[in-house]
């Protein structure tokens, strides 16, 4: 899944300023835009399609990354995501094509993850010795729930047994395996969520991703919800649930390196996703994906054409995709870093926020929020605490205010 981060304006001020992490690194996000059915809670760039004609928007994507390797050079290869929509009808040929171009494009990470995010329904054991084969090591399987109900009203096309049975089925053959699991719905009991937890745990898989489930204006629920329809949750039930969770899932000794994402080990974690949250170099690729690039010491964010069509006549007229670029001034790039990094464990360094934004965070809001046991200070680093992150949007915003 691509991040949910808009483009900022600005000019550019930190010439001299480095991207998050190694310069050098490059990771590469590939948007597969079609679903068999889209849920009526997905508010992201997908097409009802099961996209059974690939060849256009293979080709296109293709030739989207031989420009992307033009035009920023040679990088260290750190990652490859096919997200979506659903990747998982991709066929493995077009994956290992898509897969192979980019190992040829650039020299690789030794612990170069390849993921890609799948429905149940698609997943059967040739079919993941397929992806294995095109070079696949990291999965992540969009389960949602284990109840019947649950799945009904997120619609979904899967059952319960049929998660089940591909997590089981994933974690036998490809090395990293994580549940994508949905919280929050209105009447969800904490009994509910720990049920759905200890069921994904009880698979084998060394990671999951917790997501509370957020009603978007443009989506069916969030139709519903204008209409009375349907409710969020109130915070006070979040809250539960979102402890109930780290409950859960800390006592079966998965680690929370993210608020919504748990890894067993260090090795489970989504290099990917830490790729986003630490404000590392990106390349969008596909339809509508978003990028972040570091180039001639000035920070980019892109977006490419968002519709599939428009996507591939863009890169046959411009030789790329991306439609929308802005170069982010010193505040917006701090304040990308600062939301994201604050998400991780590892927090932010505060020297790298000077470094952007040319102003150092206030100390004394730090200390103010370090003595409430808000955020943890250890020397360059500033971090939430687990109380922390239950009011994340709020203590991100004080600090950015200063
Ligand atoms: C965008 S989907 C793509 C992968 C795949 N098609 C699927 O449905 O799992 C990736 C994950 O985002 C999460 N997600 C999408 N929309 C969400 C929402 N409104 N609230 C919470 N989680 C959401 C789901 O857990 C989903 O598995
Ligand atoms: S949640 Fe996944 S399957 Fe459902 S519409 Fe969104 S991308 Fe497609």
């Amino acid at each position: 899944m691509s991040p949910r981060i808009g483009l900022a304006g600005g000019n550019p001020q930190n010439k001299n300023v480095l991207a998050g992490g190694n310069p050098q690194n490059i990771s590469l996000y590939v948007h597969w835009p079609y679903c068999t059915r889209i849920c009526p809670y997905c508010d992201f760039n997908v097409y009802k399609n099961k996209g059974d004609n690939q060849a256009a928007l293979v080709a296109a994507i293709l030739d989207d990354m031989r420009y992307g390797r033009d035009k920023y050079g040679p990088r260290r290869l750190a990652g490859l995501h096919f997200g979506g929509g659903t990747p998982s009808l991709l066929t493995a040929k077009n994956l290992g094509l898509i897969i192979d171009l980019a190992v040829k494009l650039w020299s690789t990470a030794q612990d170069i993850e390849i993921g890609l995010e799948a429905n149940p329904n698609d997943i059967t054991e040739a079919v993941l010795r397929g992806w294995c084969q095109a070079g696949i090591e990291r999965v992540s399987i969009g389960v949602q729930s284990f109840d019947t109900d649950a799945l009904l009203f997120l619609g979904r096309d899967h059952d319960a047994q049929q998660a089940q049975i591909a997590l089981k089925q994933a974690v036998d053959i490809i090395p990293r395996v994580s549940a994508d699991l949905i919280y929050g719905r209105i009447g969800q009991s904490a009994r509910d969520w720990a049920r759905d937890l200890r069921t994904a745990i009880d698979t084998g898989v060394g990671h999951i991703s917790a997501y509370q489930l957020t009603i978007e204006k443009s989506t069916a629920f969030g139709r519903a919800e204008l209409r009375g329809n349907l409710k969020a949750v109130d915070d006070d039930q979040s809250a539960d649930l979102y402890e109930t969770g780290i409950e859960i899932l800390s006592s079966a000794g998965f680690n929370g390196y993210e608020v919504s994402n748990f890894a067993k080990t260090k090795g489970q974690r989504s290099r990917h996703n830490l790729a986003y949250w630490t404000g590392a170099d990106y390349l969008g690729l596909g339809p509508g994906a978003h990028g972040r690039m570091t180039y001639n010491g000035e920070r980019t964010a892109t977006i490419c054409a968002l519709k599939p069509q428009d996507y591939i006549d863009h890169i046959q007229k411009f030789g790329h995709g991306v439609a929308k670029q802005e170069i982010l001034n010193g505040q917006s790039w701090g304040q990308e870093y600062l939301l994201m990094g604050l998400r991780i464990s590892a927090g932010i360094s505060l020297s790298k926020f000077e470094d952007i934004t040319g102003r150092p965070l206030n100390p004394d809001t730090i200390e103010l929020y370090v003595k409430a046991k808000l955020l943890k200070h250890k020397n360059d680093r500033l971090a939430a605490t687990p109380k922390g992150r239950l009011v994340l949007d709020r203590l991100s915003h004080e600090l950015l205010l200063g």
